[in-house]
C-alpha cells in the first residue's frame, strides 16, 4: 500500500503535491519522492525514510513547476531504499504506483532482452519501460501510451504519470488499488484517497477499475484501458479532514476492519496457481526438496500473531501431514529449546520487529534450523534474518489492535501448509484447487459478513456492562476464541477468556451464570456435534450465548439469546470469517464506552522490548 498524488495548474505543483502525501503518509513511509515538469523537462527529487527526509530534500533542491506527481511508498517490492523510491523514470516519462504488478518478472526479462537496463528491483519500473517503448513506437500522446502499456500489465496498480513532452498533462488509471480524481478551479488532481485532495477541492470522481484518466488544468477525460470513453458522476465529499483521512470511518480500527476483503486479495494476489491446486513459492526459500525432506514445522511468534499460528499448526498438520507445534515466542527464548536442522520454523510478526520473536529465531538459527518469517513489513528485522519471507502485503495497520494483519496472516499460512501439502504429495491436486477456490472467494463471503456490522452494534450494547466474556471454540474456532476474547480485553478493558471448548468442563464452567455471555463459534465444521454440546452446557447453566453459526441453523438459534450467521463455506477458511464478528463487536463495546480505540492503555503496536 503506497500513497501517491497528481497536479495539473497555475500554481507550484510541489508544495500541493507534498501536503497531499503528508496525508497519505498512513499508508507507507519507507521512502517518498516527487516529479515535477519545470517547463523544460522533468526533474525528480526522491528521499529515503518519512516524508519530512523528502522535504528537507526540497529545501536544499526545490522544484518549481505547475506539473507533477509524488508518492509515499509501503514497500512490496524491492527494499527501502533512495533507488527503489518512485517515481521511477524511463526516457521521458516518470511514473509513480500503488499495486503489485503481477507479471513484472516475465515483462522485465523481455525488456532486458531488448536491451533496456532497469535501475531498480521495483516491479513499477516496468511500468515506465512500457510506457516510453509505446511513446517510441508512435503512440501519439502520453494518454494512448499509458493505455497501451496498461494492456501488458496484470495486478494491481493506481499509477500517475508524467511526460517531457507534454507539460501541462498528468496521466492517471486504476485497477484494484484506488484513485480518485479531483476537480479545482483552474486545476486538476489526483490522489489515492480524499484527504490527499480535501483542501483544495470538494468536487471528486472516484475512477472504477480499467479507468485511465488526461489530466489538465481545465478539465480531464476518462476512457477504459480497452479505449471506450467513459463519463464517472462528480461527487461532493462534505468530510472533515480527520474523517477523509480515515476514509469516513471513525477509527483506523474500524476502517482497517473493513479493509480486510482487500487486503487478503493482496495477500493472494501472484501466488496461487489455481489450474494445478498449487501455491507459488515466491520468496519463501522453502525449495520442493526441503519441503519434501523437513521434519517438523515450529511455529514462533506473539499477541495475535501467536493466534494466527495455531490454526497454521492445524493446518500445516492437517494439510501438509507435518508434525506442528507453536510456542509463545517469550517463552521459547528463555527455555533451552530444542531445534532440528530439519525444522522449518516460521517466525509470524506484523512487525518483523518483536523482540521476543526475533530472539526466538536467533536459537533456532543457532541449532541450525531454516527460519522462514511471514510478516507484514518488507525488510523488517526478522525477513532480513531469515532465510526466506512471505509478506502478507496488509498495508499499514495504524490501530494497534491487530485486524487485518491477523486474517491476511491465517491466508498466508494456509497458502504454506498448501505449498508443503502439494510438495509432499499430501495433497491431491483436486484437493488443493478446493481449498484455494475457498480460499480465492473468501473476500466476497468477507464483506457479506461486515455488511452486518449495524447487527453487531446491536450485540455490543448488550455488552457495555459485562465485566466478564467467555470465548469458547474447537478447531479452527479456538484460535479465534483466543484473538476474539484478546481483541475484546485490549479496547474495551473488559475482563475476557478464551478457550478450548472442550477444556470448559476442567474449569471456566465454574464462572457460568445468567450474567455471563459466552461467545461460542459453532459453524457446521467437522467439530459442530461437540461444540453445540458445550452450548448446551452453558444454557443450562443460564449463560447468556452468542453464537457464530451457519446460516440457517436451527439447532444453535433454539440455544442461543443473539445469533450471528455465516455463509457456508469450506472448513479451512472458516477462521478468515468467524473473528469478523468479533472484531466488530469489541471495536463497538470499546466505541460505546468511550475508549480511545487506536490507542489502548498501556499497549504499544509493536513490541520492541522484550
Ligand atoms: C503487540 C501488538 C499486537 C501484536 C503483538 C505481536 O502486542 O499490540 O497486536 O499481535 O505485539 O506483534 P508482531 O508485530 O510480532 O505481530
Amino acid at each position: 500500500m503506497c500513497g501517491i498524488v497528481g497536479y495539473v495548474g497555475s500554481r507550484n505543483a510541489a508544495p500541493i503535491i507534498v501536503d497531499g502525501l503528508r496525508k497519505l503518509e498512513y499508508r507507507g513511509y519507507d521512502s517518498a519522492g516527487i516529479a515535477i515538469h519545470d517547463g523544460k523537462g522533468i526533474e525528480i527529487v526522491r528521499a529515503l525514510g518519512k516524508l519530512v527526509k523528502l522535504s528537507d530534500a526540497l529545501e536544499k533542491r526545490p522544484l518549481n513547476g505547475t506539473t507533477g506527481i509524488g508518492h509515499t511508498r509501503w514497500a512490496t517490492h524491492g527494499r527501502p531504499s533512495e533507488v527503489n523510491a518512485h517515481p521511477h523514470a524511463a526516457g521521458p516519462v516518470a511514473v509513480v504506483h500503488n499495486g503489485i504488478i503481477e507479471n513484472h518478472v516475465a515483462v522485465r526479462a523481455e525488456l532486458e532482452g531488448q536491451g533496456i537496463k532497469f535501475l531498480s528491483d521495483t516491479d513499477t519500473e516496468i511500468i515506465a519501460h512500457l510506457i516510453h517503448r509505446e511513446l517510441d513506437q508512435g503512440a501519439p500522446n502520453l494518454f494512448e501510451a499509458v493505455r497501451k502499456a496498461l494492456g501488458r500489465v496484470v495486478g494491481a496498480y493506481a499509477i500517475a504519470v508524467v511526460s517531457r513532452a507534454e507539460p501541462d498533462v498528468v496521466v492517471a488509471a486504476r485497477f484494484g488499488s484506488p484513485l480518485v480524481v479531483g476537480i479545482g478551479e483552474d486545476e486538476m488532481l489526483c490522489g489515492s484517497d480524499v484527504t490527499a485532495l480535501l483542501s483544495h477541492t470538494r468536487n471528486m470522481v472516484f475512477l472504477e477499475d480499467g479507468d485511465v484518466v488526461e489530466l489538465k488544468q481545465n478539465g480531464y477525460r476518462i476512457e477504459t484501458v480497452n479505449g471506450t470513453a467513459v463519463d464517472r458522476k462528480v461527487k461532493r465529499i462534505d468530510w472533515s479532514a480527520v474523517q477523509a483521512e480515515k476514509a469516513g470511518f471513525k477509527h483506523f480500527m474500524l476502517k482497517e476492519i473493513h479493509e480486510q476483503p482487500d487486503a487478503i486479495e493482496a495477500t493472494l494476489r501472484g501466488r496461487i496457481d489455481l489450474q494445478n491446486g498449487d501455491v507459488h513459492a515466491g520468496e519463501m526459500g522453502v525449495t520442493p526438496e526441503f519441503a519434501k525432506t523437513l521434519g517438523r514445522v515450529y511455529f514462533v511468534a506473539c499477541g495475535t500473531s501467536h493466534h494466527a499460528t495455531i490454526a497454521g499448526r492445524y493446518w500445516i498438520e492437517k494439510i501438509a501431514r507435518v508434525p506442528s507445534v507453536t510456542e509463545l515466542a517469550s517463552e521459547v527464548r528463555y527455555r533451552d529449546p530444542i531445534f532440528f536442522p530439519n525444522d522449518l520454523v516460521v517466525a509470524v510478526s506484523q512487525s518483523g520487529e518483536t523482540a521476543d520473536t526475533i530472539a526466538a529465531v536467533k536459537a533456532a538459527k543457532a541449532a541450525g534450523a531454516q527460519v522462514l518469517a511471514l510478516s507484514n513489513v518488507l525488510d523488517s528485522a526478522l525477513p532480513r534474518m531469515a532465510d526466506g519471507a512471505l509478506y502478507t502485503h496488509a498495508g499499514p495497520e495504524i490501530g494497534v489492535a491487530s485486524t487485518k494483519c491477523f486474517t491476511t496472516q491465517l491466508a498466508a499460512l494456509l497458502l504454506l501448509a498448501i505449498y508443503l501439502g502439494r510438495q509432499r504429495g499430501a495433497l491431491s491436486k483436486e484437493q488443493g484447487q478446493e481449498i484455494l477456490q475457498a480460499l480465492w472467494e473468501t473476500p466476497s463471503h468477507m464483506r457479506e459478513v461486515l455488511g452486518d456490522a449495524d447487527y453487531m452494534h446491536v450485540i455490543a450494547k448488550k455488552l457495555t456492562h459485562a465485566k466478564d466474556v467467555l470465548f469458547l471454540g474447537r478447531g479452527l474456532g479456538f484460535p479465534i476464541a483466543l484473538e476474539g476474547a484478546l481483541k475484546l480485553k485490549e479496547i474495551s478493558y473488559a475482563h475476557a477468556e478464551g478457550y478450548a471448548a472442550g477444556e470448559m468442563k476442567h474449569g471456566p464452567i465454574a464462572l457460568i451464570d445468567e450474567n455471563l455471555p459466552v461467545f461460542v463459534i459453532c459453524p457446521r465444521d467437522s467439530h459442530y456435534d461437540k461444540t453445540l454440546s458445550n452450548m448446551q452446557e452453558v444454557r443450562a447453566r443460564e449463560g447468556q450465548v452468542i453464537a457464530i453459526a451457519t446460516k440457517g441453523d436451527e439447532a444453535v438459534m433454539e440455544l442461543a439469546q443473539h445469533m450471528v450467521w455465516l455463509p457456508k463455506v469450506n472448513d479451512d477458511v472458516l477462521p478468515l470469517l468467524t473473528v469478523l464478528p468479533l472484531q466488530l463487536i469489541s471495536y463497538y463495546v470499546a466505541n460505546l464506552k468511550g475508549n480511545d480505540v487506536d490507542q489502548p492503555r498501556n499497549l504499544a503496536k509493536t513490541v520492541t522490548v522484550e
